[in-house]
């Protein structure tokens, strides 16, 4: 039996710009999936699943085609979370050439799964690392994160950018810009996430960006613009210093750019009245700044505050299903004992 977890991530800037080639920096956070790998005789696969915003499920099909396994599952977020387990098996079958590998896997995880805190990325990185040190073939962390990037590209349609697999992998704070990947240093940002208990489809707001873009000229230089939030962003984590407690003029300074990023999103079209009112409460409860992370369309905003002021405020305001103080997870994928 092998087990092994993967952080969540937030991103403090850069989402779906980044799917365009411009940067983005997201972090990782301490909640993760944990995949529990048990090789099989046949070359079937068994998927049991404890939480990942489920009411828990089990299924079983028989591997090794490359189709899409032909089960009866009860809600398509339960058909998306087998899809990214079935893409993992795939693809630690071929980085340990071993086509017909068979495995029981459960995953547990503590991140809500479609709500912008990577829970795809965690399960596919700690699934494909568990899969391949099961078949005594463990990948390095680079190989490991193109295999996990590989695997989420196939299941959203080749609408995917290496960032939260990447960062989920390397934990800590990363830049990503096309295929170019690097951890970078960041001081531990108190970040406070807001959930209000749906999901959006990344695949679906991925698509309606590049129509967007295809369609309207501000759409591309709404684009750009992520991209110039994102470059002044990191040159302000750069001049930061890394193990230190964040000042208060740091803060203030990303928080001003959050801000900026949140209303560039939402002219893409890809906010929620849910993720705007939950950015406009943390706003008002003093956070230094609030935006939306992920795909959008409804699941988590996160902002920065020291304070417990942000949380409390999110915790009463409706909408908000959940409220929660988030620590940057400085381990990415992990073998757990
Ligand atoms: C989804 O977590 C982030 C997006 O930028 C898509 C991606 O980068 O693959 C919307």
């Amino acid at each position: 039996m092998t087990v092994c977890s993967a952080p969540g991530k937030v991103y403090l800037f850069g989402e779906h710009a980044v799917v365009y080639g411009e940067p983005a920096v997201p972090a990782a956070i301490e909640r993760r999936a944990r995949v529990t790998v048990d090789p099989r005789d046949d070359d079937h696969v068994r998927v049991t699943a404890e939480d990942l915003s489920l009411d828990g499920f089990t299924v079983e099909y028989t591997g090794g085609t490359g189709d899409r396994p032909d089960v009866d599952v009860p809600t398509p977020l339960v058909d998306a979370a087998i899809g990214y387990v079935d893409a993992a098996v795939r693809q630690a079958r071929a980085a340990a050439e071993e086509p017909d590998a068979g495995f029981d896997i459960t995953v547990e995880s503590e991140i809500p799964l479609g709500a912008g805190l990577g829970s795809s990325a965690a399960v596919v990185v700690a699934g494909i690392d568990a899969a391949t040190r099961a078949l005594g073939e463990p990948l390095d962390r680079r190989e490991l994160a193109d295999r996990a990037y590989r695997a989420e590209f196939e299941v959203q349609d080749g609408e995917a950018s290496r960032a939260d697999t990447f960062c989920s992998t390397m934990g800590g704070a990363v830049r990503v810009e096309g295929d170019d990947c690097e951890p970078i240093d960041a001081p531990n940002l108190p970040f406070v996430i807001g959930f209000d208990g749906g999901a959006g489809d990344t695949g679906e707001l991925v698509a309606g960006v590049r129509e967007l873009r295809e369609e309207y000229r501000f759409a591309a230089d709404t684009v750009r613009s992520i991209g110039d939030i994102v470059r002044a962003g990191e040159e302000l984590l750069a001049d930061a210093v890394p193990e230190a407690d964040p000042s208060r003029e740091l803060l203030v300074e990303l928080g001003e750019l959050m801000d900026f990023n949140h209303g560039l999103l939402a002219a893409l079209g890809v906010s929620a009245r849910s993720l705007d009112t939950m950015v406009w409460a943390a706003r008002d409860a003093g956070a230094h700044g609030a935006k939306l992370t992920g795909a959008g369309g409804g699941g988590c905003i996160v902002a920065l505050d020291p304070h417990e002021e942000t949380s409390t405020a999110l915790s009463f305001t409706q909408g908000c299903e959940e409220a929660f103080r988030a620590e940057l997870a400085t381990e990415g994928v992990r073998v757990e004992e």
